[in-house]
C-alpha cells in the first residue's frame, strides 16, 4: 500500500540568517530546524500504512507528538559551525530523535515511570497498549541504526565514528540505559551529590553530549575544537536534566505536556530533592555559563549554541 507523506519542502537556512541586531532569534531557529527535521523524519520512517501498520502508527504517533527536537537541533547547530554536509548531518541528527523518542516511550511504561501523558498526548502504551509501546520503542531504536547505516557518504571513516558515538551514548556504560537503570534503582533511596550527577550525566547527558559531538565530527572539527564541543555538551546535558527536575516541581502539566509533580510522588532522586529549588537553579545557571565559556573559546561563530544553552535552563517546557 502506498504511504501518505508530507510534501512540504523546507530548505535549509544557514546560521547567519537567524542573527538579528540583538543576537540570535532562537525561537525562529528552533521553528525552522524543527520543520526541516520533521520533513526528514517523515521520509526516514516507514509509512503508517506499511505492514504491519499498527507498529508504524505507534512509532509515528510518539515521534510526531510535538517534542522540542533539542538533540537533533543541537547536532545541526554544531555541524553548521564546522560546515558539515547537510545530507550527512540531518539523517544522523534525526537518528538521535528516534532514540530519544524510544527512550521516552519506555520511560513512560508502567514498569518504569508509569506516566500517561507525554508531549501533550496520551502516552504510547495508553494509546496502543503496553506490548505495542515496548515494540515501538524497540523499533525506533532499530530504525535509528537503519538510518545511520543507510545514509550516503563520501567519508565512511567519519560515518563509522558517528555510528560508534551514537551506539555508545545509547548503551549502558555512562550512557542512556545505564542512567535509566540507576534512576530506577535509586527510587526511594538516599542519594549523594556525585551519585545523582552520575545518573543525570548518563540518562540524559550522554545523548546531548553525543548530539554536539556528532555535529562536530561530521563537520571535521579538529581535536581541540571537539574537546571544547564535548565540554559544552557535558555541561548543557547535565543542565538540561537539572532543569527537567526543576520544571517537574515548578511548571504545570499543561506547560510541560507531561505530568508535573511526578518525581516527588515517585520518590525520585532529583536535583531539587537534594539541593532544593534555589540550589538546583543555581547549579543549572552555573552549568549554562560554563557551557557558554567552553564553546566560545573555539573562536567560531557559536552564538546559536550559546543561545541554546540559555534556552536549556530558561525554558518552561
Ligand atoms: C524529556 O526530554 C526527557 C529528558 C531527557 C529529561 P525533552 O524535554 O527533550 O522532551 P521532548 O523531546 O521535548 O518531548
Ligand atoms: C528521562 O528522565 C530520561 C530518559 C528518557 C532517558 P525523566 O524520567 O525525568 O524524563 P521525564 O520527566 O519523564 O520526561
Ligand atoms: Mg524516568
Ligand atoms: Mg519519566
Ligand atoms: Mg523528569
Amino acid at each position: 500500500m502506498t504511504t501518505k507523506r508530507k510534501t512540504k519542502i523546507v530548505m535549509a537556512q544557514s546560521h547567519s540568517e537567524f542573527l538579528t541586531d540583538t543576537g540570535v532569534d532562537i525561537k525562529q531557529y528552533f521553528k525552522h530546524k524543527s520543520a526541516l527535521i520533521d520533513q526528514w523524519l517523515d521520509q526516514l520512517m516507514p509509512g503508517e500504512d506499511d505492514s504491519p501498520a499498527i507498529i508504524h502508527q505507534a512509532m509515528r504517533y510518539s515521534l510526531f507528538a510535538g517534542g522540542k527536537r533539542l538533540r537533533p537541533v543541537l547536532a545541526i547547530a554544531t555541524g553548521e559551525i564546522f560546515g558539515a554536509d547537510q545530507n550527512e548531518l540531518i539523517p544522523a541528527a534525526c537518528s538521535l530523535e528516534m532514540i530519544h523518542t524510544y527512550s521516552l516511550i519506555h520511560d513512560d511504561l508502567p514498569a518504569m515511570d508509569n506516566d500517561d501523558l507525554r508531549r501533550g498526548m496520551p502516552t504510547c502504551h495508553v494509546k496502543f497498549g503496553e506490548a505495542m509501546a515496548i515494540l515501538a520503542g524497540d523499533a525506533l531504536l532499530t530504525q535509528a541504526f537503519v538510518t545511520l547505516a543507510d545514509y550516503q557518504t563520501q567519508k565512511p571513516e567519519i560515518k563509522n565514528r558517528v555510528i560508534s558515538e551514537i551506539a555508545h551514548a545509547a548503551a549502558t556504560t555512562r550512557a542512556l540505559i545505564g542512567g535509566q537503570v540507576l534512576d530506577i534503582q535509586f527510587e526511594g533511596k538516599p542519594v549523594t551529590g556525585p551519585q545523582l550527577e552520575e545518573i543525570h550525566r548518563a540518562k540524559t547527558g550522554a545523548l546531548i553530549r553525543c548530539a554536539v559531538r556528532i555535529g562536530a565530527i561530521i563537520g571535521g572539527a579538529d581535536p581541540a575544537e571537539l574537546d571544547a564541543v564535548t565540554i559544552y555538551g557535558e555541561k548543557a546535558g547535565l543542565a538540561f536534566q537539572v532543569a527537567d527536575d526543576l520544571l517537574d516541581e515548578t511548571a504545570t502539566s499543561a506547560e510541560l505536556g507531561k505530568t508535573a509533580g511526578k518525581d516527588a510522588a515517585s520518590h525520585k532522586a532529583t536535583y531539587t530533592s537534594l539541593y532544593g529549588i534555589d540550589g538546583a537553579k543555581d547549579m543549572a545557571d552555573r552549568l549554562c555559563r560554563e557551557a557558554i565559556t567552553a564553546i566560545a573559546a573555539t573562536g567560531r561563530q557559536t552564538s546559536v549554541l550559546e543561545e541554546i544553552a540559555r534556552f536549556i535552563v530558561e525554558r518552561r517546557s
